[in-house]
């Protein structure tokens, strides 16, 4: 699919560092989710991206793990930071455009003591860390600065099911948005003074609320513009797109449509309304997340042409949507979850790290190919 005469729609697939590298400390390993040696994609990235390759893809997201990069607080690993300079080498030699997120969950530890993101000198760090990352990968043009500020804070802050662990506290979690917010702003003034040419966005889940007549109505509709919108209103002038993760939507009937393997309803039309509340930002869009858990990947084919079907109808409609990434390239640490949920394209046998790519994976070659 030609977007228009420079822009080419990029298709691929996402990951995260804490997700799928393995070898990582960070504060989640000190709370004891450890993800050990994930997928191992720390040493097998060359292969993962020649899979991506005959795949089809023509991009790739992956994270930057802050812990490895500044493992303790001001000293920056030139080794670490030469690491993540070969992966966006392979994967420019491979004709994937790396799109980077620069966090996604994961803190280094001393960050964390130091009051992780409730703590304003978080900006500070935040910031600097952006910095030494873009001052040494100046060729990349698609930056992530942070993903899903809404679901990190939720799960960590009311939940509790997330580090901190800091179940119902409200302070700490609009604290917590509050130094997201200038966190992203510092952070693409630094990119843009790097590389002029940058463009930033975060990484935004986004529910589809179905309209339900109830008496709360309204407090729905409050709900709904806090969790979508509020913090995209926020840094509105400090982003070049809008990153978009569409996962499900939600009513307060019984779900009766059919679901994941996490019990997640599948509703491919969400995707088409939330791109049209996104339309409003007068932005270029990129689906940076859509996924699904299904281990015998027998409904991930057809969940992925329906949303992509949607997303097109969306797009002939005029929303400016520029690039599509599955959730995710291979199956990965799942947070809380551990590794039970199956959101690969590649499977992964976590006993000898083989690789063995899904069925539906070529489905979505198949469908790139005729997009
Ligand atoms: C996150 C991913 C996660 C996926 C599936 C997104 O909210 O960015 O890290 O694996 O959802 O739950």
């Amino acid at each position: 699919m030609k977007q228009n005469n420079k822009n080419f729609f990029l298709w691929g697939a996402a990951t995260s560092s804490y997700q799928v590298e393995g070898g990582i400390k960070n504060d989640w390993t000190r709370a004891g989710f450890d993800s050990g040696r994930a997928a191992d994609h720390y040493s097998r990235f060359k292969e993962d991206f020649d899979l991506a390759k005959e795949l089809g893809h023509n991009a790739h997201r992956f994270s930057i793990e802050w812990s490895r990069i500044e493992p303790e607080e001001g000293k920056f690993d030139k080794k670490e930071i030469e690491h993540y300079r070969k992966v966006v080498t392979a994967l420019q030699e491979r004709g994937l455009e790396p799109f980077v997120t620069l966090w996604h969950f994961t803190n280094p530890v001393w960050f964390a003591e130091s009051g992780g993101f409730e703590s304003p000198k978080a900006v500070f760090y935040f910031e600097r860390y952006i910095n030494f990352v873009t001052e040494n990968l100046k060729d990349v043009k698609f930056w992530i600065t942070i993903n899903e500020p809404m679901v990190y804070t939720k799960n960590s802050y009311w939940l509790g099911i997330w580090p901190p662990g800091r179940p119902l506290s409200p302070l700490s979690y609009f604290r917590a948005i509050k130094n997201l917010i200038q966190a992203h702003k510092k952070a693409s003034v630094v990119i843009k003074k790097v590389n002029p040419r940058a463009q930033v966005g975060i990484a935004k889940n986004i529910i589809y609320f179905e309209e339900d007549k109830h008496p709360w109505h309204y407090l729905q509709k409050l709900g709904e513009y806090w969790w979508n919108e509020y913090f995209l209103n926020k840094i509105f002038d400090h982003q070049d797109f809008v990153g978009l993760n569409y996962y499900f939507h939600k009513h307060i009937r019984r779900e009766t449509h059919p679901v994941s393997d996490l019990g997640w309803g599948i509703y491919p039309e969400g995707l088409y309304q939330v791109l049209g509340v996104l339309k409003k930002y007068n932005k270029p869009i990129y689906v940076t997340e859509n996924g699904i858990a299904d281990a015998k990947d027998e409904k991930r084919a057809q969940f992925i042409k329906d949303h992509i079907d949607w997303m097109k109808k969306a797009m002939a409609e005029g929303v400016d949507v520029r690039g599509y990434f599955y959730w995710s390239l291979l199956d990965n640490f799942e947070w809380e979850k551990g590794f039970g949920p199956r959101f690969g394209l590649i499977e992964v046998d976590y006993k000898t790290m083989r690789r063995k790519i899904r069925g539906s994976a070529y489905l979505y070659k198949y469908f790139i190919k005729h997009s």
